[in-house]
């Protein structure tokens, strides 16, 4: 498939996925917060009838609660979606859950040379195997395009800057494996302390970047690297300006833009694994901003970008209008968000990984349930005396920002999480057992 045709292709991929966001039984779905499910003033919305009843009824027919079974639906294979269990769901929910799936981008596993894993020969250095999986794709994902990249341009990139770098995992293996100068940037002293740490461990002596296993045979590599950390808040401007001064302080040849001695501008990667929110946006700001100029007017050139972007729900307000021609009009909330960053083919991995989405999903009903209660005229809303290490108060409209986190514990039965609940909002509910639970559904 050539750009053009894949560059199409995306944007009906697109196209399709704005039309069911803007369907109206999916859009209400994403306008009303599960809080406002138990408040009195709720107006079921017409398209909901088809699967309200079910959704709260205690699973009958199969031994799963409503939402397990869907999700259990929303997961299986075409042939296994006929079995008997899934026969009680709505047709309408399941329709809503097909199309959901078709518009699912692939995400299947891009091929990369394995041969450089093998000869990695250091140590994990604290990293999850999770992170350690990723650092190793990216390395490897980067020493291939790099390859690829010598082929066609002599000026071989040495020089990396990883954005919102953490602890410096991926920095270390740039340095540490393809030789790379690099600059770390994050806004977190903790984070630095941590990366600091990383790099000098207690009782461990770093082996020196030159006698590490290096891909000389994936990239020609004639140098050792080096890393530098800098702790900045980024934006498209900071990102650059950080990149510039690092670069003019770290090659005094560079000399200043525009004499007549004029070098060309230095090739650079930029790299960033899980740039939360808005932070890949300003990467690509700042990218694209840079490859404007020309090589008179700058000391560097983003030469690849190698950017994995996630936590899609802490993208700032103005970022998260669609900017393109296929939109139409759709503005994501602040729920598409809280949503997009929920990843269901993973909930079921582990029986471990299930018990934790069971107690995510409960820890969302029951909060939605305490709205309800708080919310109802006929309790005594007196409040508790207050315990001076908790927020306390009587405004209810406020509640469940003013709840804050409860510990897990909390969540063990509907008694315990409304005793929590009383104590931390300082309020007296005049009620506390599972009657008043399901009463409020009534
Ligand atoms: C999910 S972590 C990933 C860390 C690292 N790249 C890794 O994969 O281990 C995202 C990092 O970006 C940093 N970060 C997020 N937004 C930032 C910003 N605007 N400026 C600087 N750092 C930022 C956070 O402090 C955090 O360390």
């Amino acid at each position: 498939m050539d750009h053009r045709e894949s560059t199409d292709q995306d944007a009906d991929n697109l196209a399709h996925i704005v039309a069911f966001l803007q369907r109206k039984d999916v859009e209400t779905c994403f306008a009303i917060h599960p809080n406002r499910l138990a408040s009195a003033d709720f107006v079921l919305p017409s398209d909901w009838s088809a699967w309200w009843g079910w959704a709260g009824s205690i699973g009958q027919e199969s031994k799963d609660e409503p939402w397990l079974n869907l999700w259990r639906y929303s997961v299986a294979s075409l042939e296994e979606k006929d079995l008997p269990h899934f026969l009680s769901i709505p047709q309408e929910l399941k329709t809503l859950v097909d199309i959901a799936r078709q518009l699912q981008l692939p995400r299947s596993m891009i091929h990369t040379d394995d041969t450089i894993k093998a000869r990695r020969g250091g140590n994990s250095n604290g990293m999850s195997p999770k992170k350690e999986h990723e650092v190793e794709r990216m390395v490897a994902f980067i020493s291939e395009r790099l390859r690829e990249s010598s082929n066609v341009s002599s000026k071989l990139v040495h020089r990396a800057i990883d954005i919102g770098a953490g602890q410096a995992y991926l920095s270390r293996a740039l340095r540490d494996r393809l030789h790379f100068d690099v600059l770390a940037l994050d806004w977190s002293d903790v984070q630095y302390r941590g990366a600091v740490k990383k790099e000098n461990p207690k009782g461990r002596k770093r082996t020196a970047p030159s006698t590490l296993a290096a891909s000389a045979e994936l990239l020609p590599v004639h140098r050792n690297g080096s890393l530098d950390y800098k702790t900045v808040d980024i934006n498209s401007t900071t990102l650059l300006r950080a990149t510039t001064d690092w670069l003019e302080s770290t090659n005094s040849d560079l000399g200043p833009r525009g004499g007549a001695e004029q070098q060309a501008s230095l090739p650079v990667l930029l790299v960033a694994l899980h740039a939360c929110g808005s932070l890949t946006l300003d990467i690509f700001r700042a990218l694209t901003q840079q490859l404007k100029l020309n090589s008179a007017q700058s000391v560097w050139t983003p030469r690849l970008a190698v950017i994995v972007g996630c936590c899609y729900n802490m993208l700032r307000p103005e970022d998260r209008v669609l900017q393109i021609d296929r939109s139409n009009g759709l503005v994501l909330t602040a729920n598409h968000l809280q949503l997009a960053a929920q990843t269901p083919d993973h909930w079921g991995l582990t029986a471990h990984k299930l018990l934790e989405t069971s107690l995510a999903i409960r820890k969302v009903a029951w909060r939605g349930l305490l709205e309800g209660l708080l919310l109802r005229p006929d309790h005594d809303h007196s409040p508790l005396p207050v315990d001076p290490k908790c927020e306390g108060g009587s405004q209810f409209r406020d509640a469940s920002r003013r709840l804050g986190r409860l510990n897990d514990a909390a969540y063990a039965d509907w008694d315990k999480f409304l005793a929590a609940a009383q104590q931390k909002l300082g309020v007296h509910l005049g009620v506390s057992g599972t009657n008043e639970r399901d009463a409020v559904l009534a």
